[in-house]
């Protein structure tokens, strides 16, 4: 695992938005698997920013999201399919067609699911993933528990995920209680991983994660470790007390 510790929210983000440049520029079909939630905002401004400046193509680019609220249609303001479009995808020229999430409104979740696997298939897999991670280890919506997924499937949300997205819903009571999330090996089976974790309240686990050295069900995040090639960025509040 390589760590880099950045000074601010602004500076993970730059870094970050450097990172998935360069990859671009390697390699402009890359199969970029993107992630939702406050952590990449930042990032995506800077993607956005780039593209703006004309640095940066995302004509050729696949993107695969990780997750989506089960039950939220593509035009809920709360649900990912509004959160990409309105924070990244208006902005860039990613081709409508090569931009996958999935869906919560499918009526065949396992038949959804199955599409969503066969699809990340056909593209050689993701080339990049993006994650951020829960309160309680999480990546994607992959809850700590006693067993973890491989494929894509449909999941509880866990309480500690439910009470910290309530922020986004006004009310706990208002967030959906299930999601759709790609399984642990699509996200291990990324050819490169970039983790990012922002904010006082991602100190506990990123101090676990990285001082444990340890590899458990219950912080789904630390299957990481197992991989060749994860960059983790935090800053300097989520890096607060990592020894
Ligand atoms: C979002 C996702 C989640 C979030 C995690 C952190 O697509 O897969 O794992 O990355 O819940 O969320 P924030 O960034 O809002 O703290």
């Amino acid at each position: 695992m390589k760590l880099i510790i950045a000074g601010d929210y602004q500076e993970m983000s730059r870094i970050a938005a450097n990172i998935i440049a360069e990859e671009i520029k390697k390699k402009p079909d890359l199969v970029l698997g993107l992630a939702t939630g406050s952590t990449p905002l930042g990032t995506y401004r800077e993607l956005v920013r780039m593209y703006k400046e004309g640095k940066l193509d995302f004509s050729r680019v696949i993107t695969f999201n990780l997750d989506e609220y089960y039950g939220l249609s593509p035009d809920d303001p709360r649900s990912y399919h509004y959160y990409m479009y309105r924070n990244f995808f208006d902005h860039v020229n990613v081709r409508p067609e090569n931009i996958h999430i999935p869906d919560g409104t499918a009526p065949d979740v396992e038949e959804e699911s199955r599409r969503y696997d066969e699809e990340i298939k056909k593209f050689g897999g993701i080339d990049l993933q993006l994650l951020g991670i829960g309160v309680n280890g999480h990546i994607g919506f992959n809850e700590p528990g006693d067993e973890l997924l491989t494929a894509t499937h449909l999941t509880d949300l866990a309480p500690d995920t439910l009470t910290a997205n309530a922020r986004f819903f006004g009310s706990i009571d208002e967030v959906p209680r299930k999601a759709i999330t790609v399984g642990l090996g699509t996200i291990m089976q990324a050819k490169k991983i970039l983790l990012l974790a922002s904010g006082p309240e991602k100190a506990a686990i990123m101090a676990e994660l990285l001082d444990d050295d340890a590899v458990s069900t219950r912080v789904p995040a630390s299957f990481l470790l197992l991989h060749r090639d994860v960059t983790v960025i935090m800053d300097k509040d989520a890096a607060e007390i990592y020894k």
